[in-house]
């Protein structure tokens, strides 16, 4: 079987890492094999790259050298790790990929999208996700998710509650844009509710390399 390429996305605290976690469990019970991992980072490069973008000390980051390094780290990481994995009939599971930079750096920071989508398909080289779930959270919600999860804020999450709601708004744009390519999901229903809907959509995939 070919391998696939699915990735996780939306506002930080809307629950794609566990989803992601949830579908990767799935698919290995039924013994399919699975490549978790995220953006930045997924590589020793790009996880040094993830530390400089998320350190809270780097606040004075300007949104070039921003998108920048997104970039660069996800350069890296689709050439040494996830088109090897794709390759060898690996199902990669990846939290955020380039609709991320689109959300983020386009909505978020107000990047023209059209250059994004350009310096991001010089990144990627030209690979694309199978399909991208983008798990979708009022940021109210997301902000009490992360106080009640305990978590520090790292430097992107410091921003006020404006930019996650024009990135959520982003997301949505995006979703909707790309109904092919992408699957909108209402990240405040329960858990199981949510990864039996990524479950089915995975499995169609699958199951439809299976009759070509
Ligand atoms: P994470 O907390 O989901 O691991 O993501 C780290 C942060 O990086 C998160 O705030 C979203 C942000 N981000 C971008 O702004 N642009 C990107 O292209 C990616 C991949 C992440």
């Amino acid at each position: 079987m070919r391998g696939f390429f699915f990735t996780f996305e939306g506002i930080d605290g809307c629950g794609k890492s566990t989803q992601l976690k949830e579908a990767a469990s799935h698919l290995e019970k039924d013994g399919i094999p699975v490549l978790v991992t995220r953006e930045p980072g997924g590589t020793q490069i790009a996880e040094k790259i993830r530390e400089i973008l998320i350190s809270p000390e780097n606040s004075e980051m300007v949104n070039e050298c921003e998108l920048l390094l997104y970039l660069a780290a996800r350069a890296q990481h689709v050439r040494e790790k996830i088109i090897p994995a794709i390759k060898k009939g690996v199902v990669v599971l990846c939290d955020r990929f380039q609709e991320a930079t689109f959300a983020y750096q386009g909505f978020g920071r107000g990047m023209s999208l059209e250059f994004l989508q350009k310096v991001n398909g010089f990144a990627t080289g030209g690979l694309m996700p199978d399909c991208t779930f983008i798990f979708d959270v009022p940021s109210e919600v997301s902000c009490r998710r992360m106080e009640m999860m305990g978590k520090k804020r790292d430097r992107l999450e410091q921003n006020g509650s404006d930019f996650f709601d024009r990135i959520r708004k982003g997301y949505r744009i995006l979703a909707e844009k790309d109904p092919e390519g992408c699957l909108l999901i209402d990240g405040s229903r329960e858990i199981g509710e949510i990864s039996e809907i990524v479950y089915k959509k995975i499995n169609k995939f699958l199951k439809s390399a299976l009759l070509k």
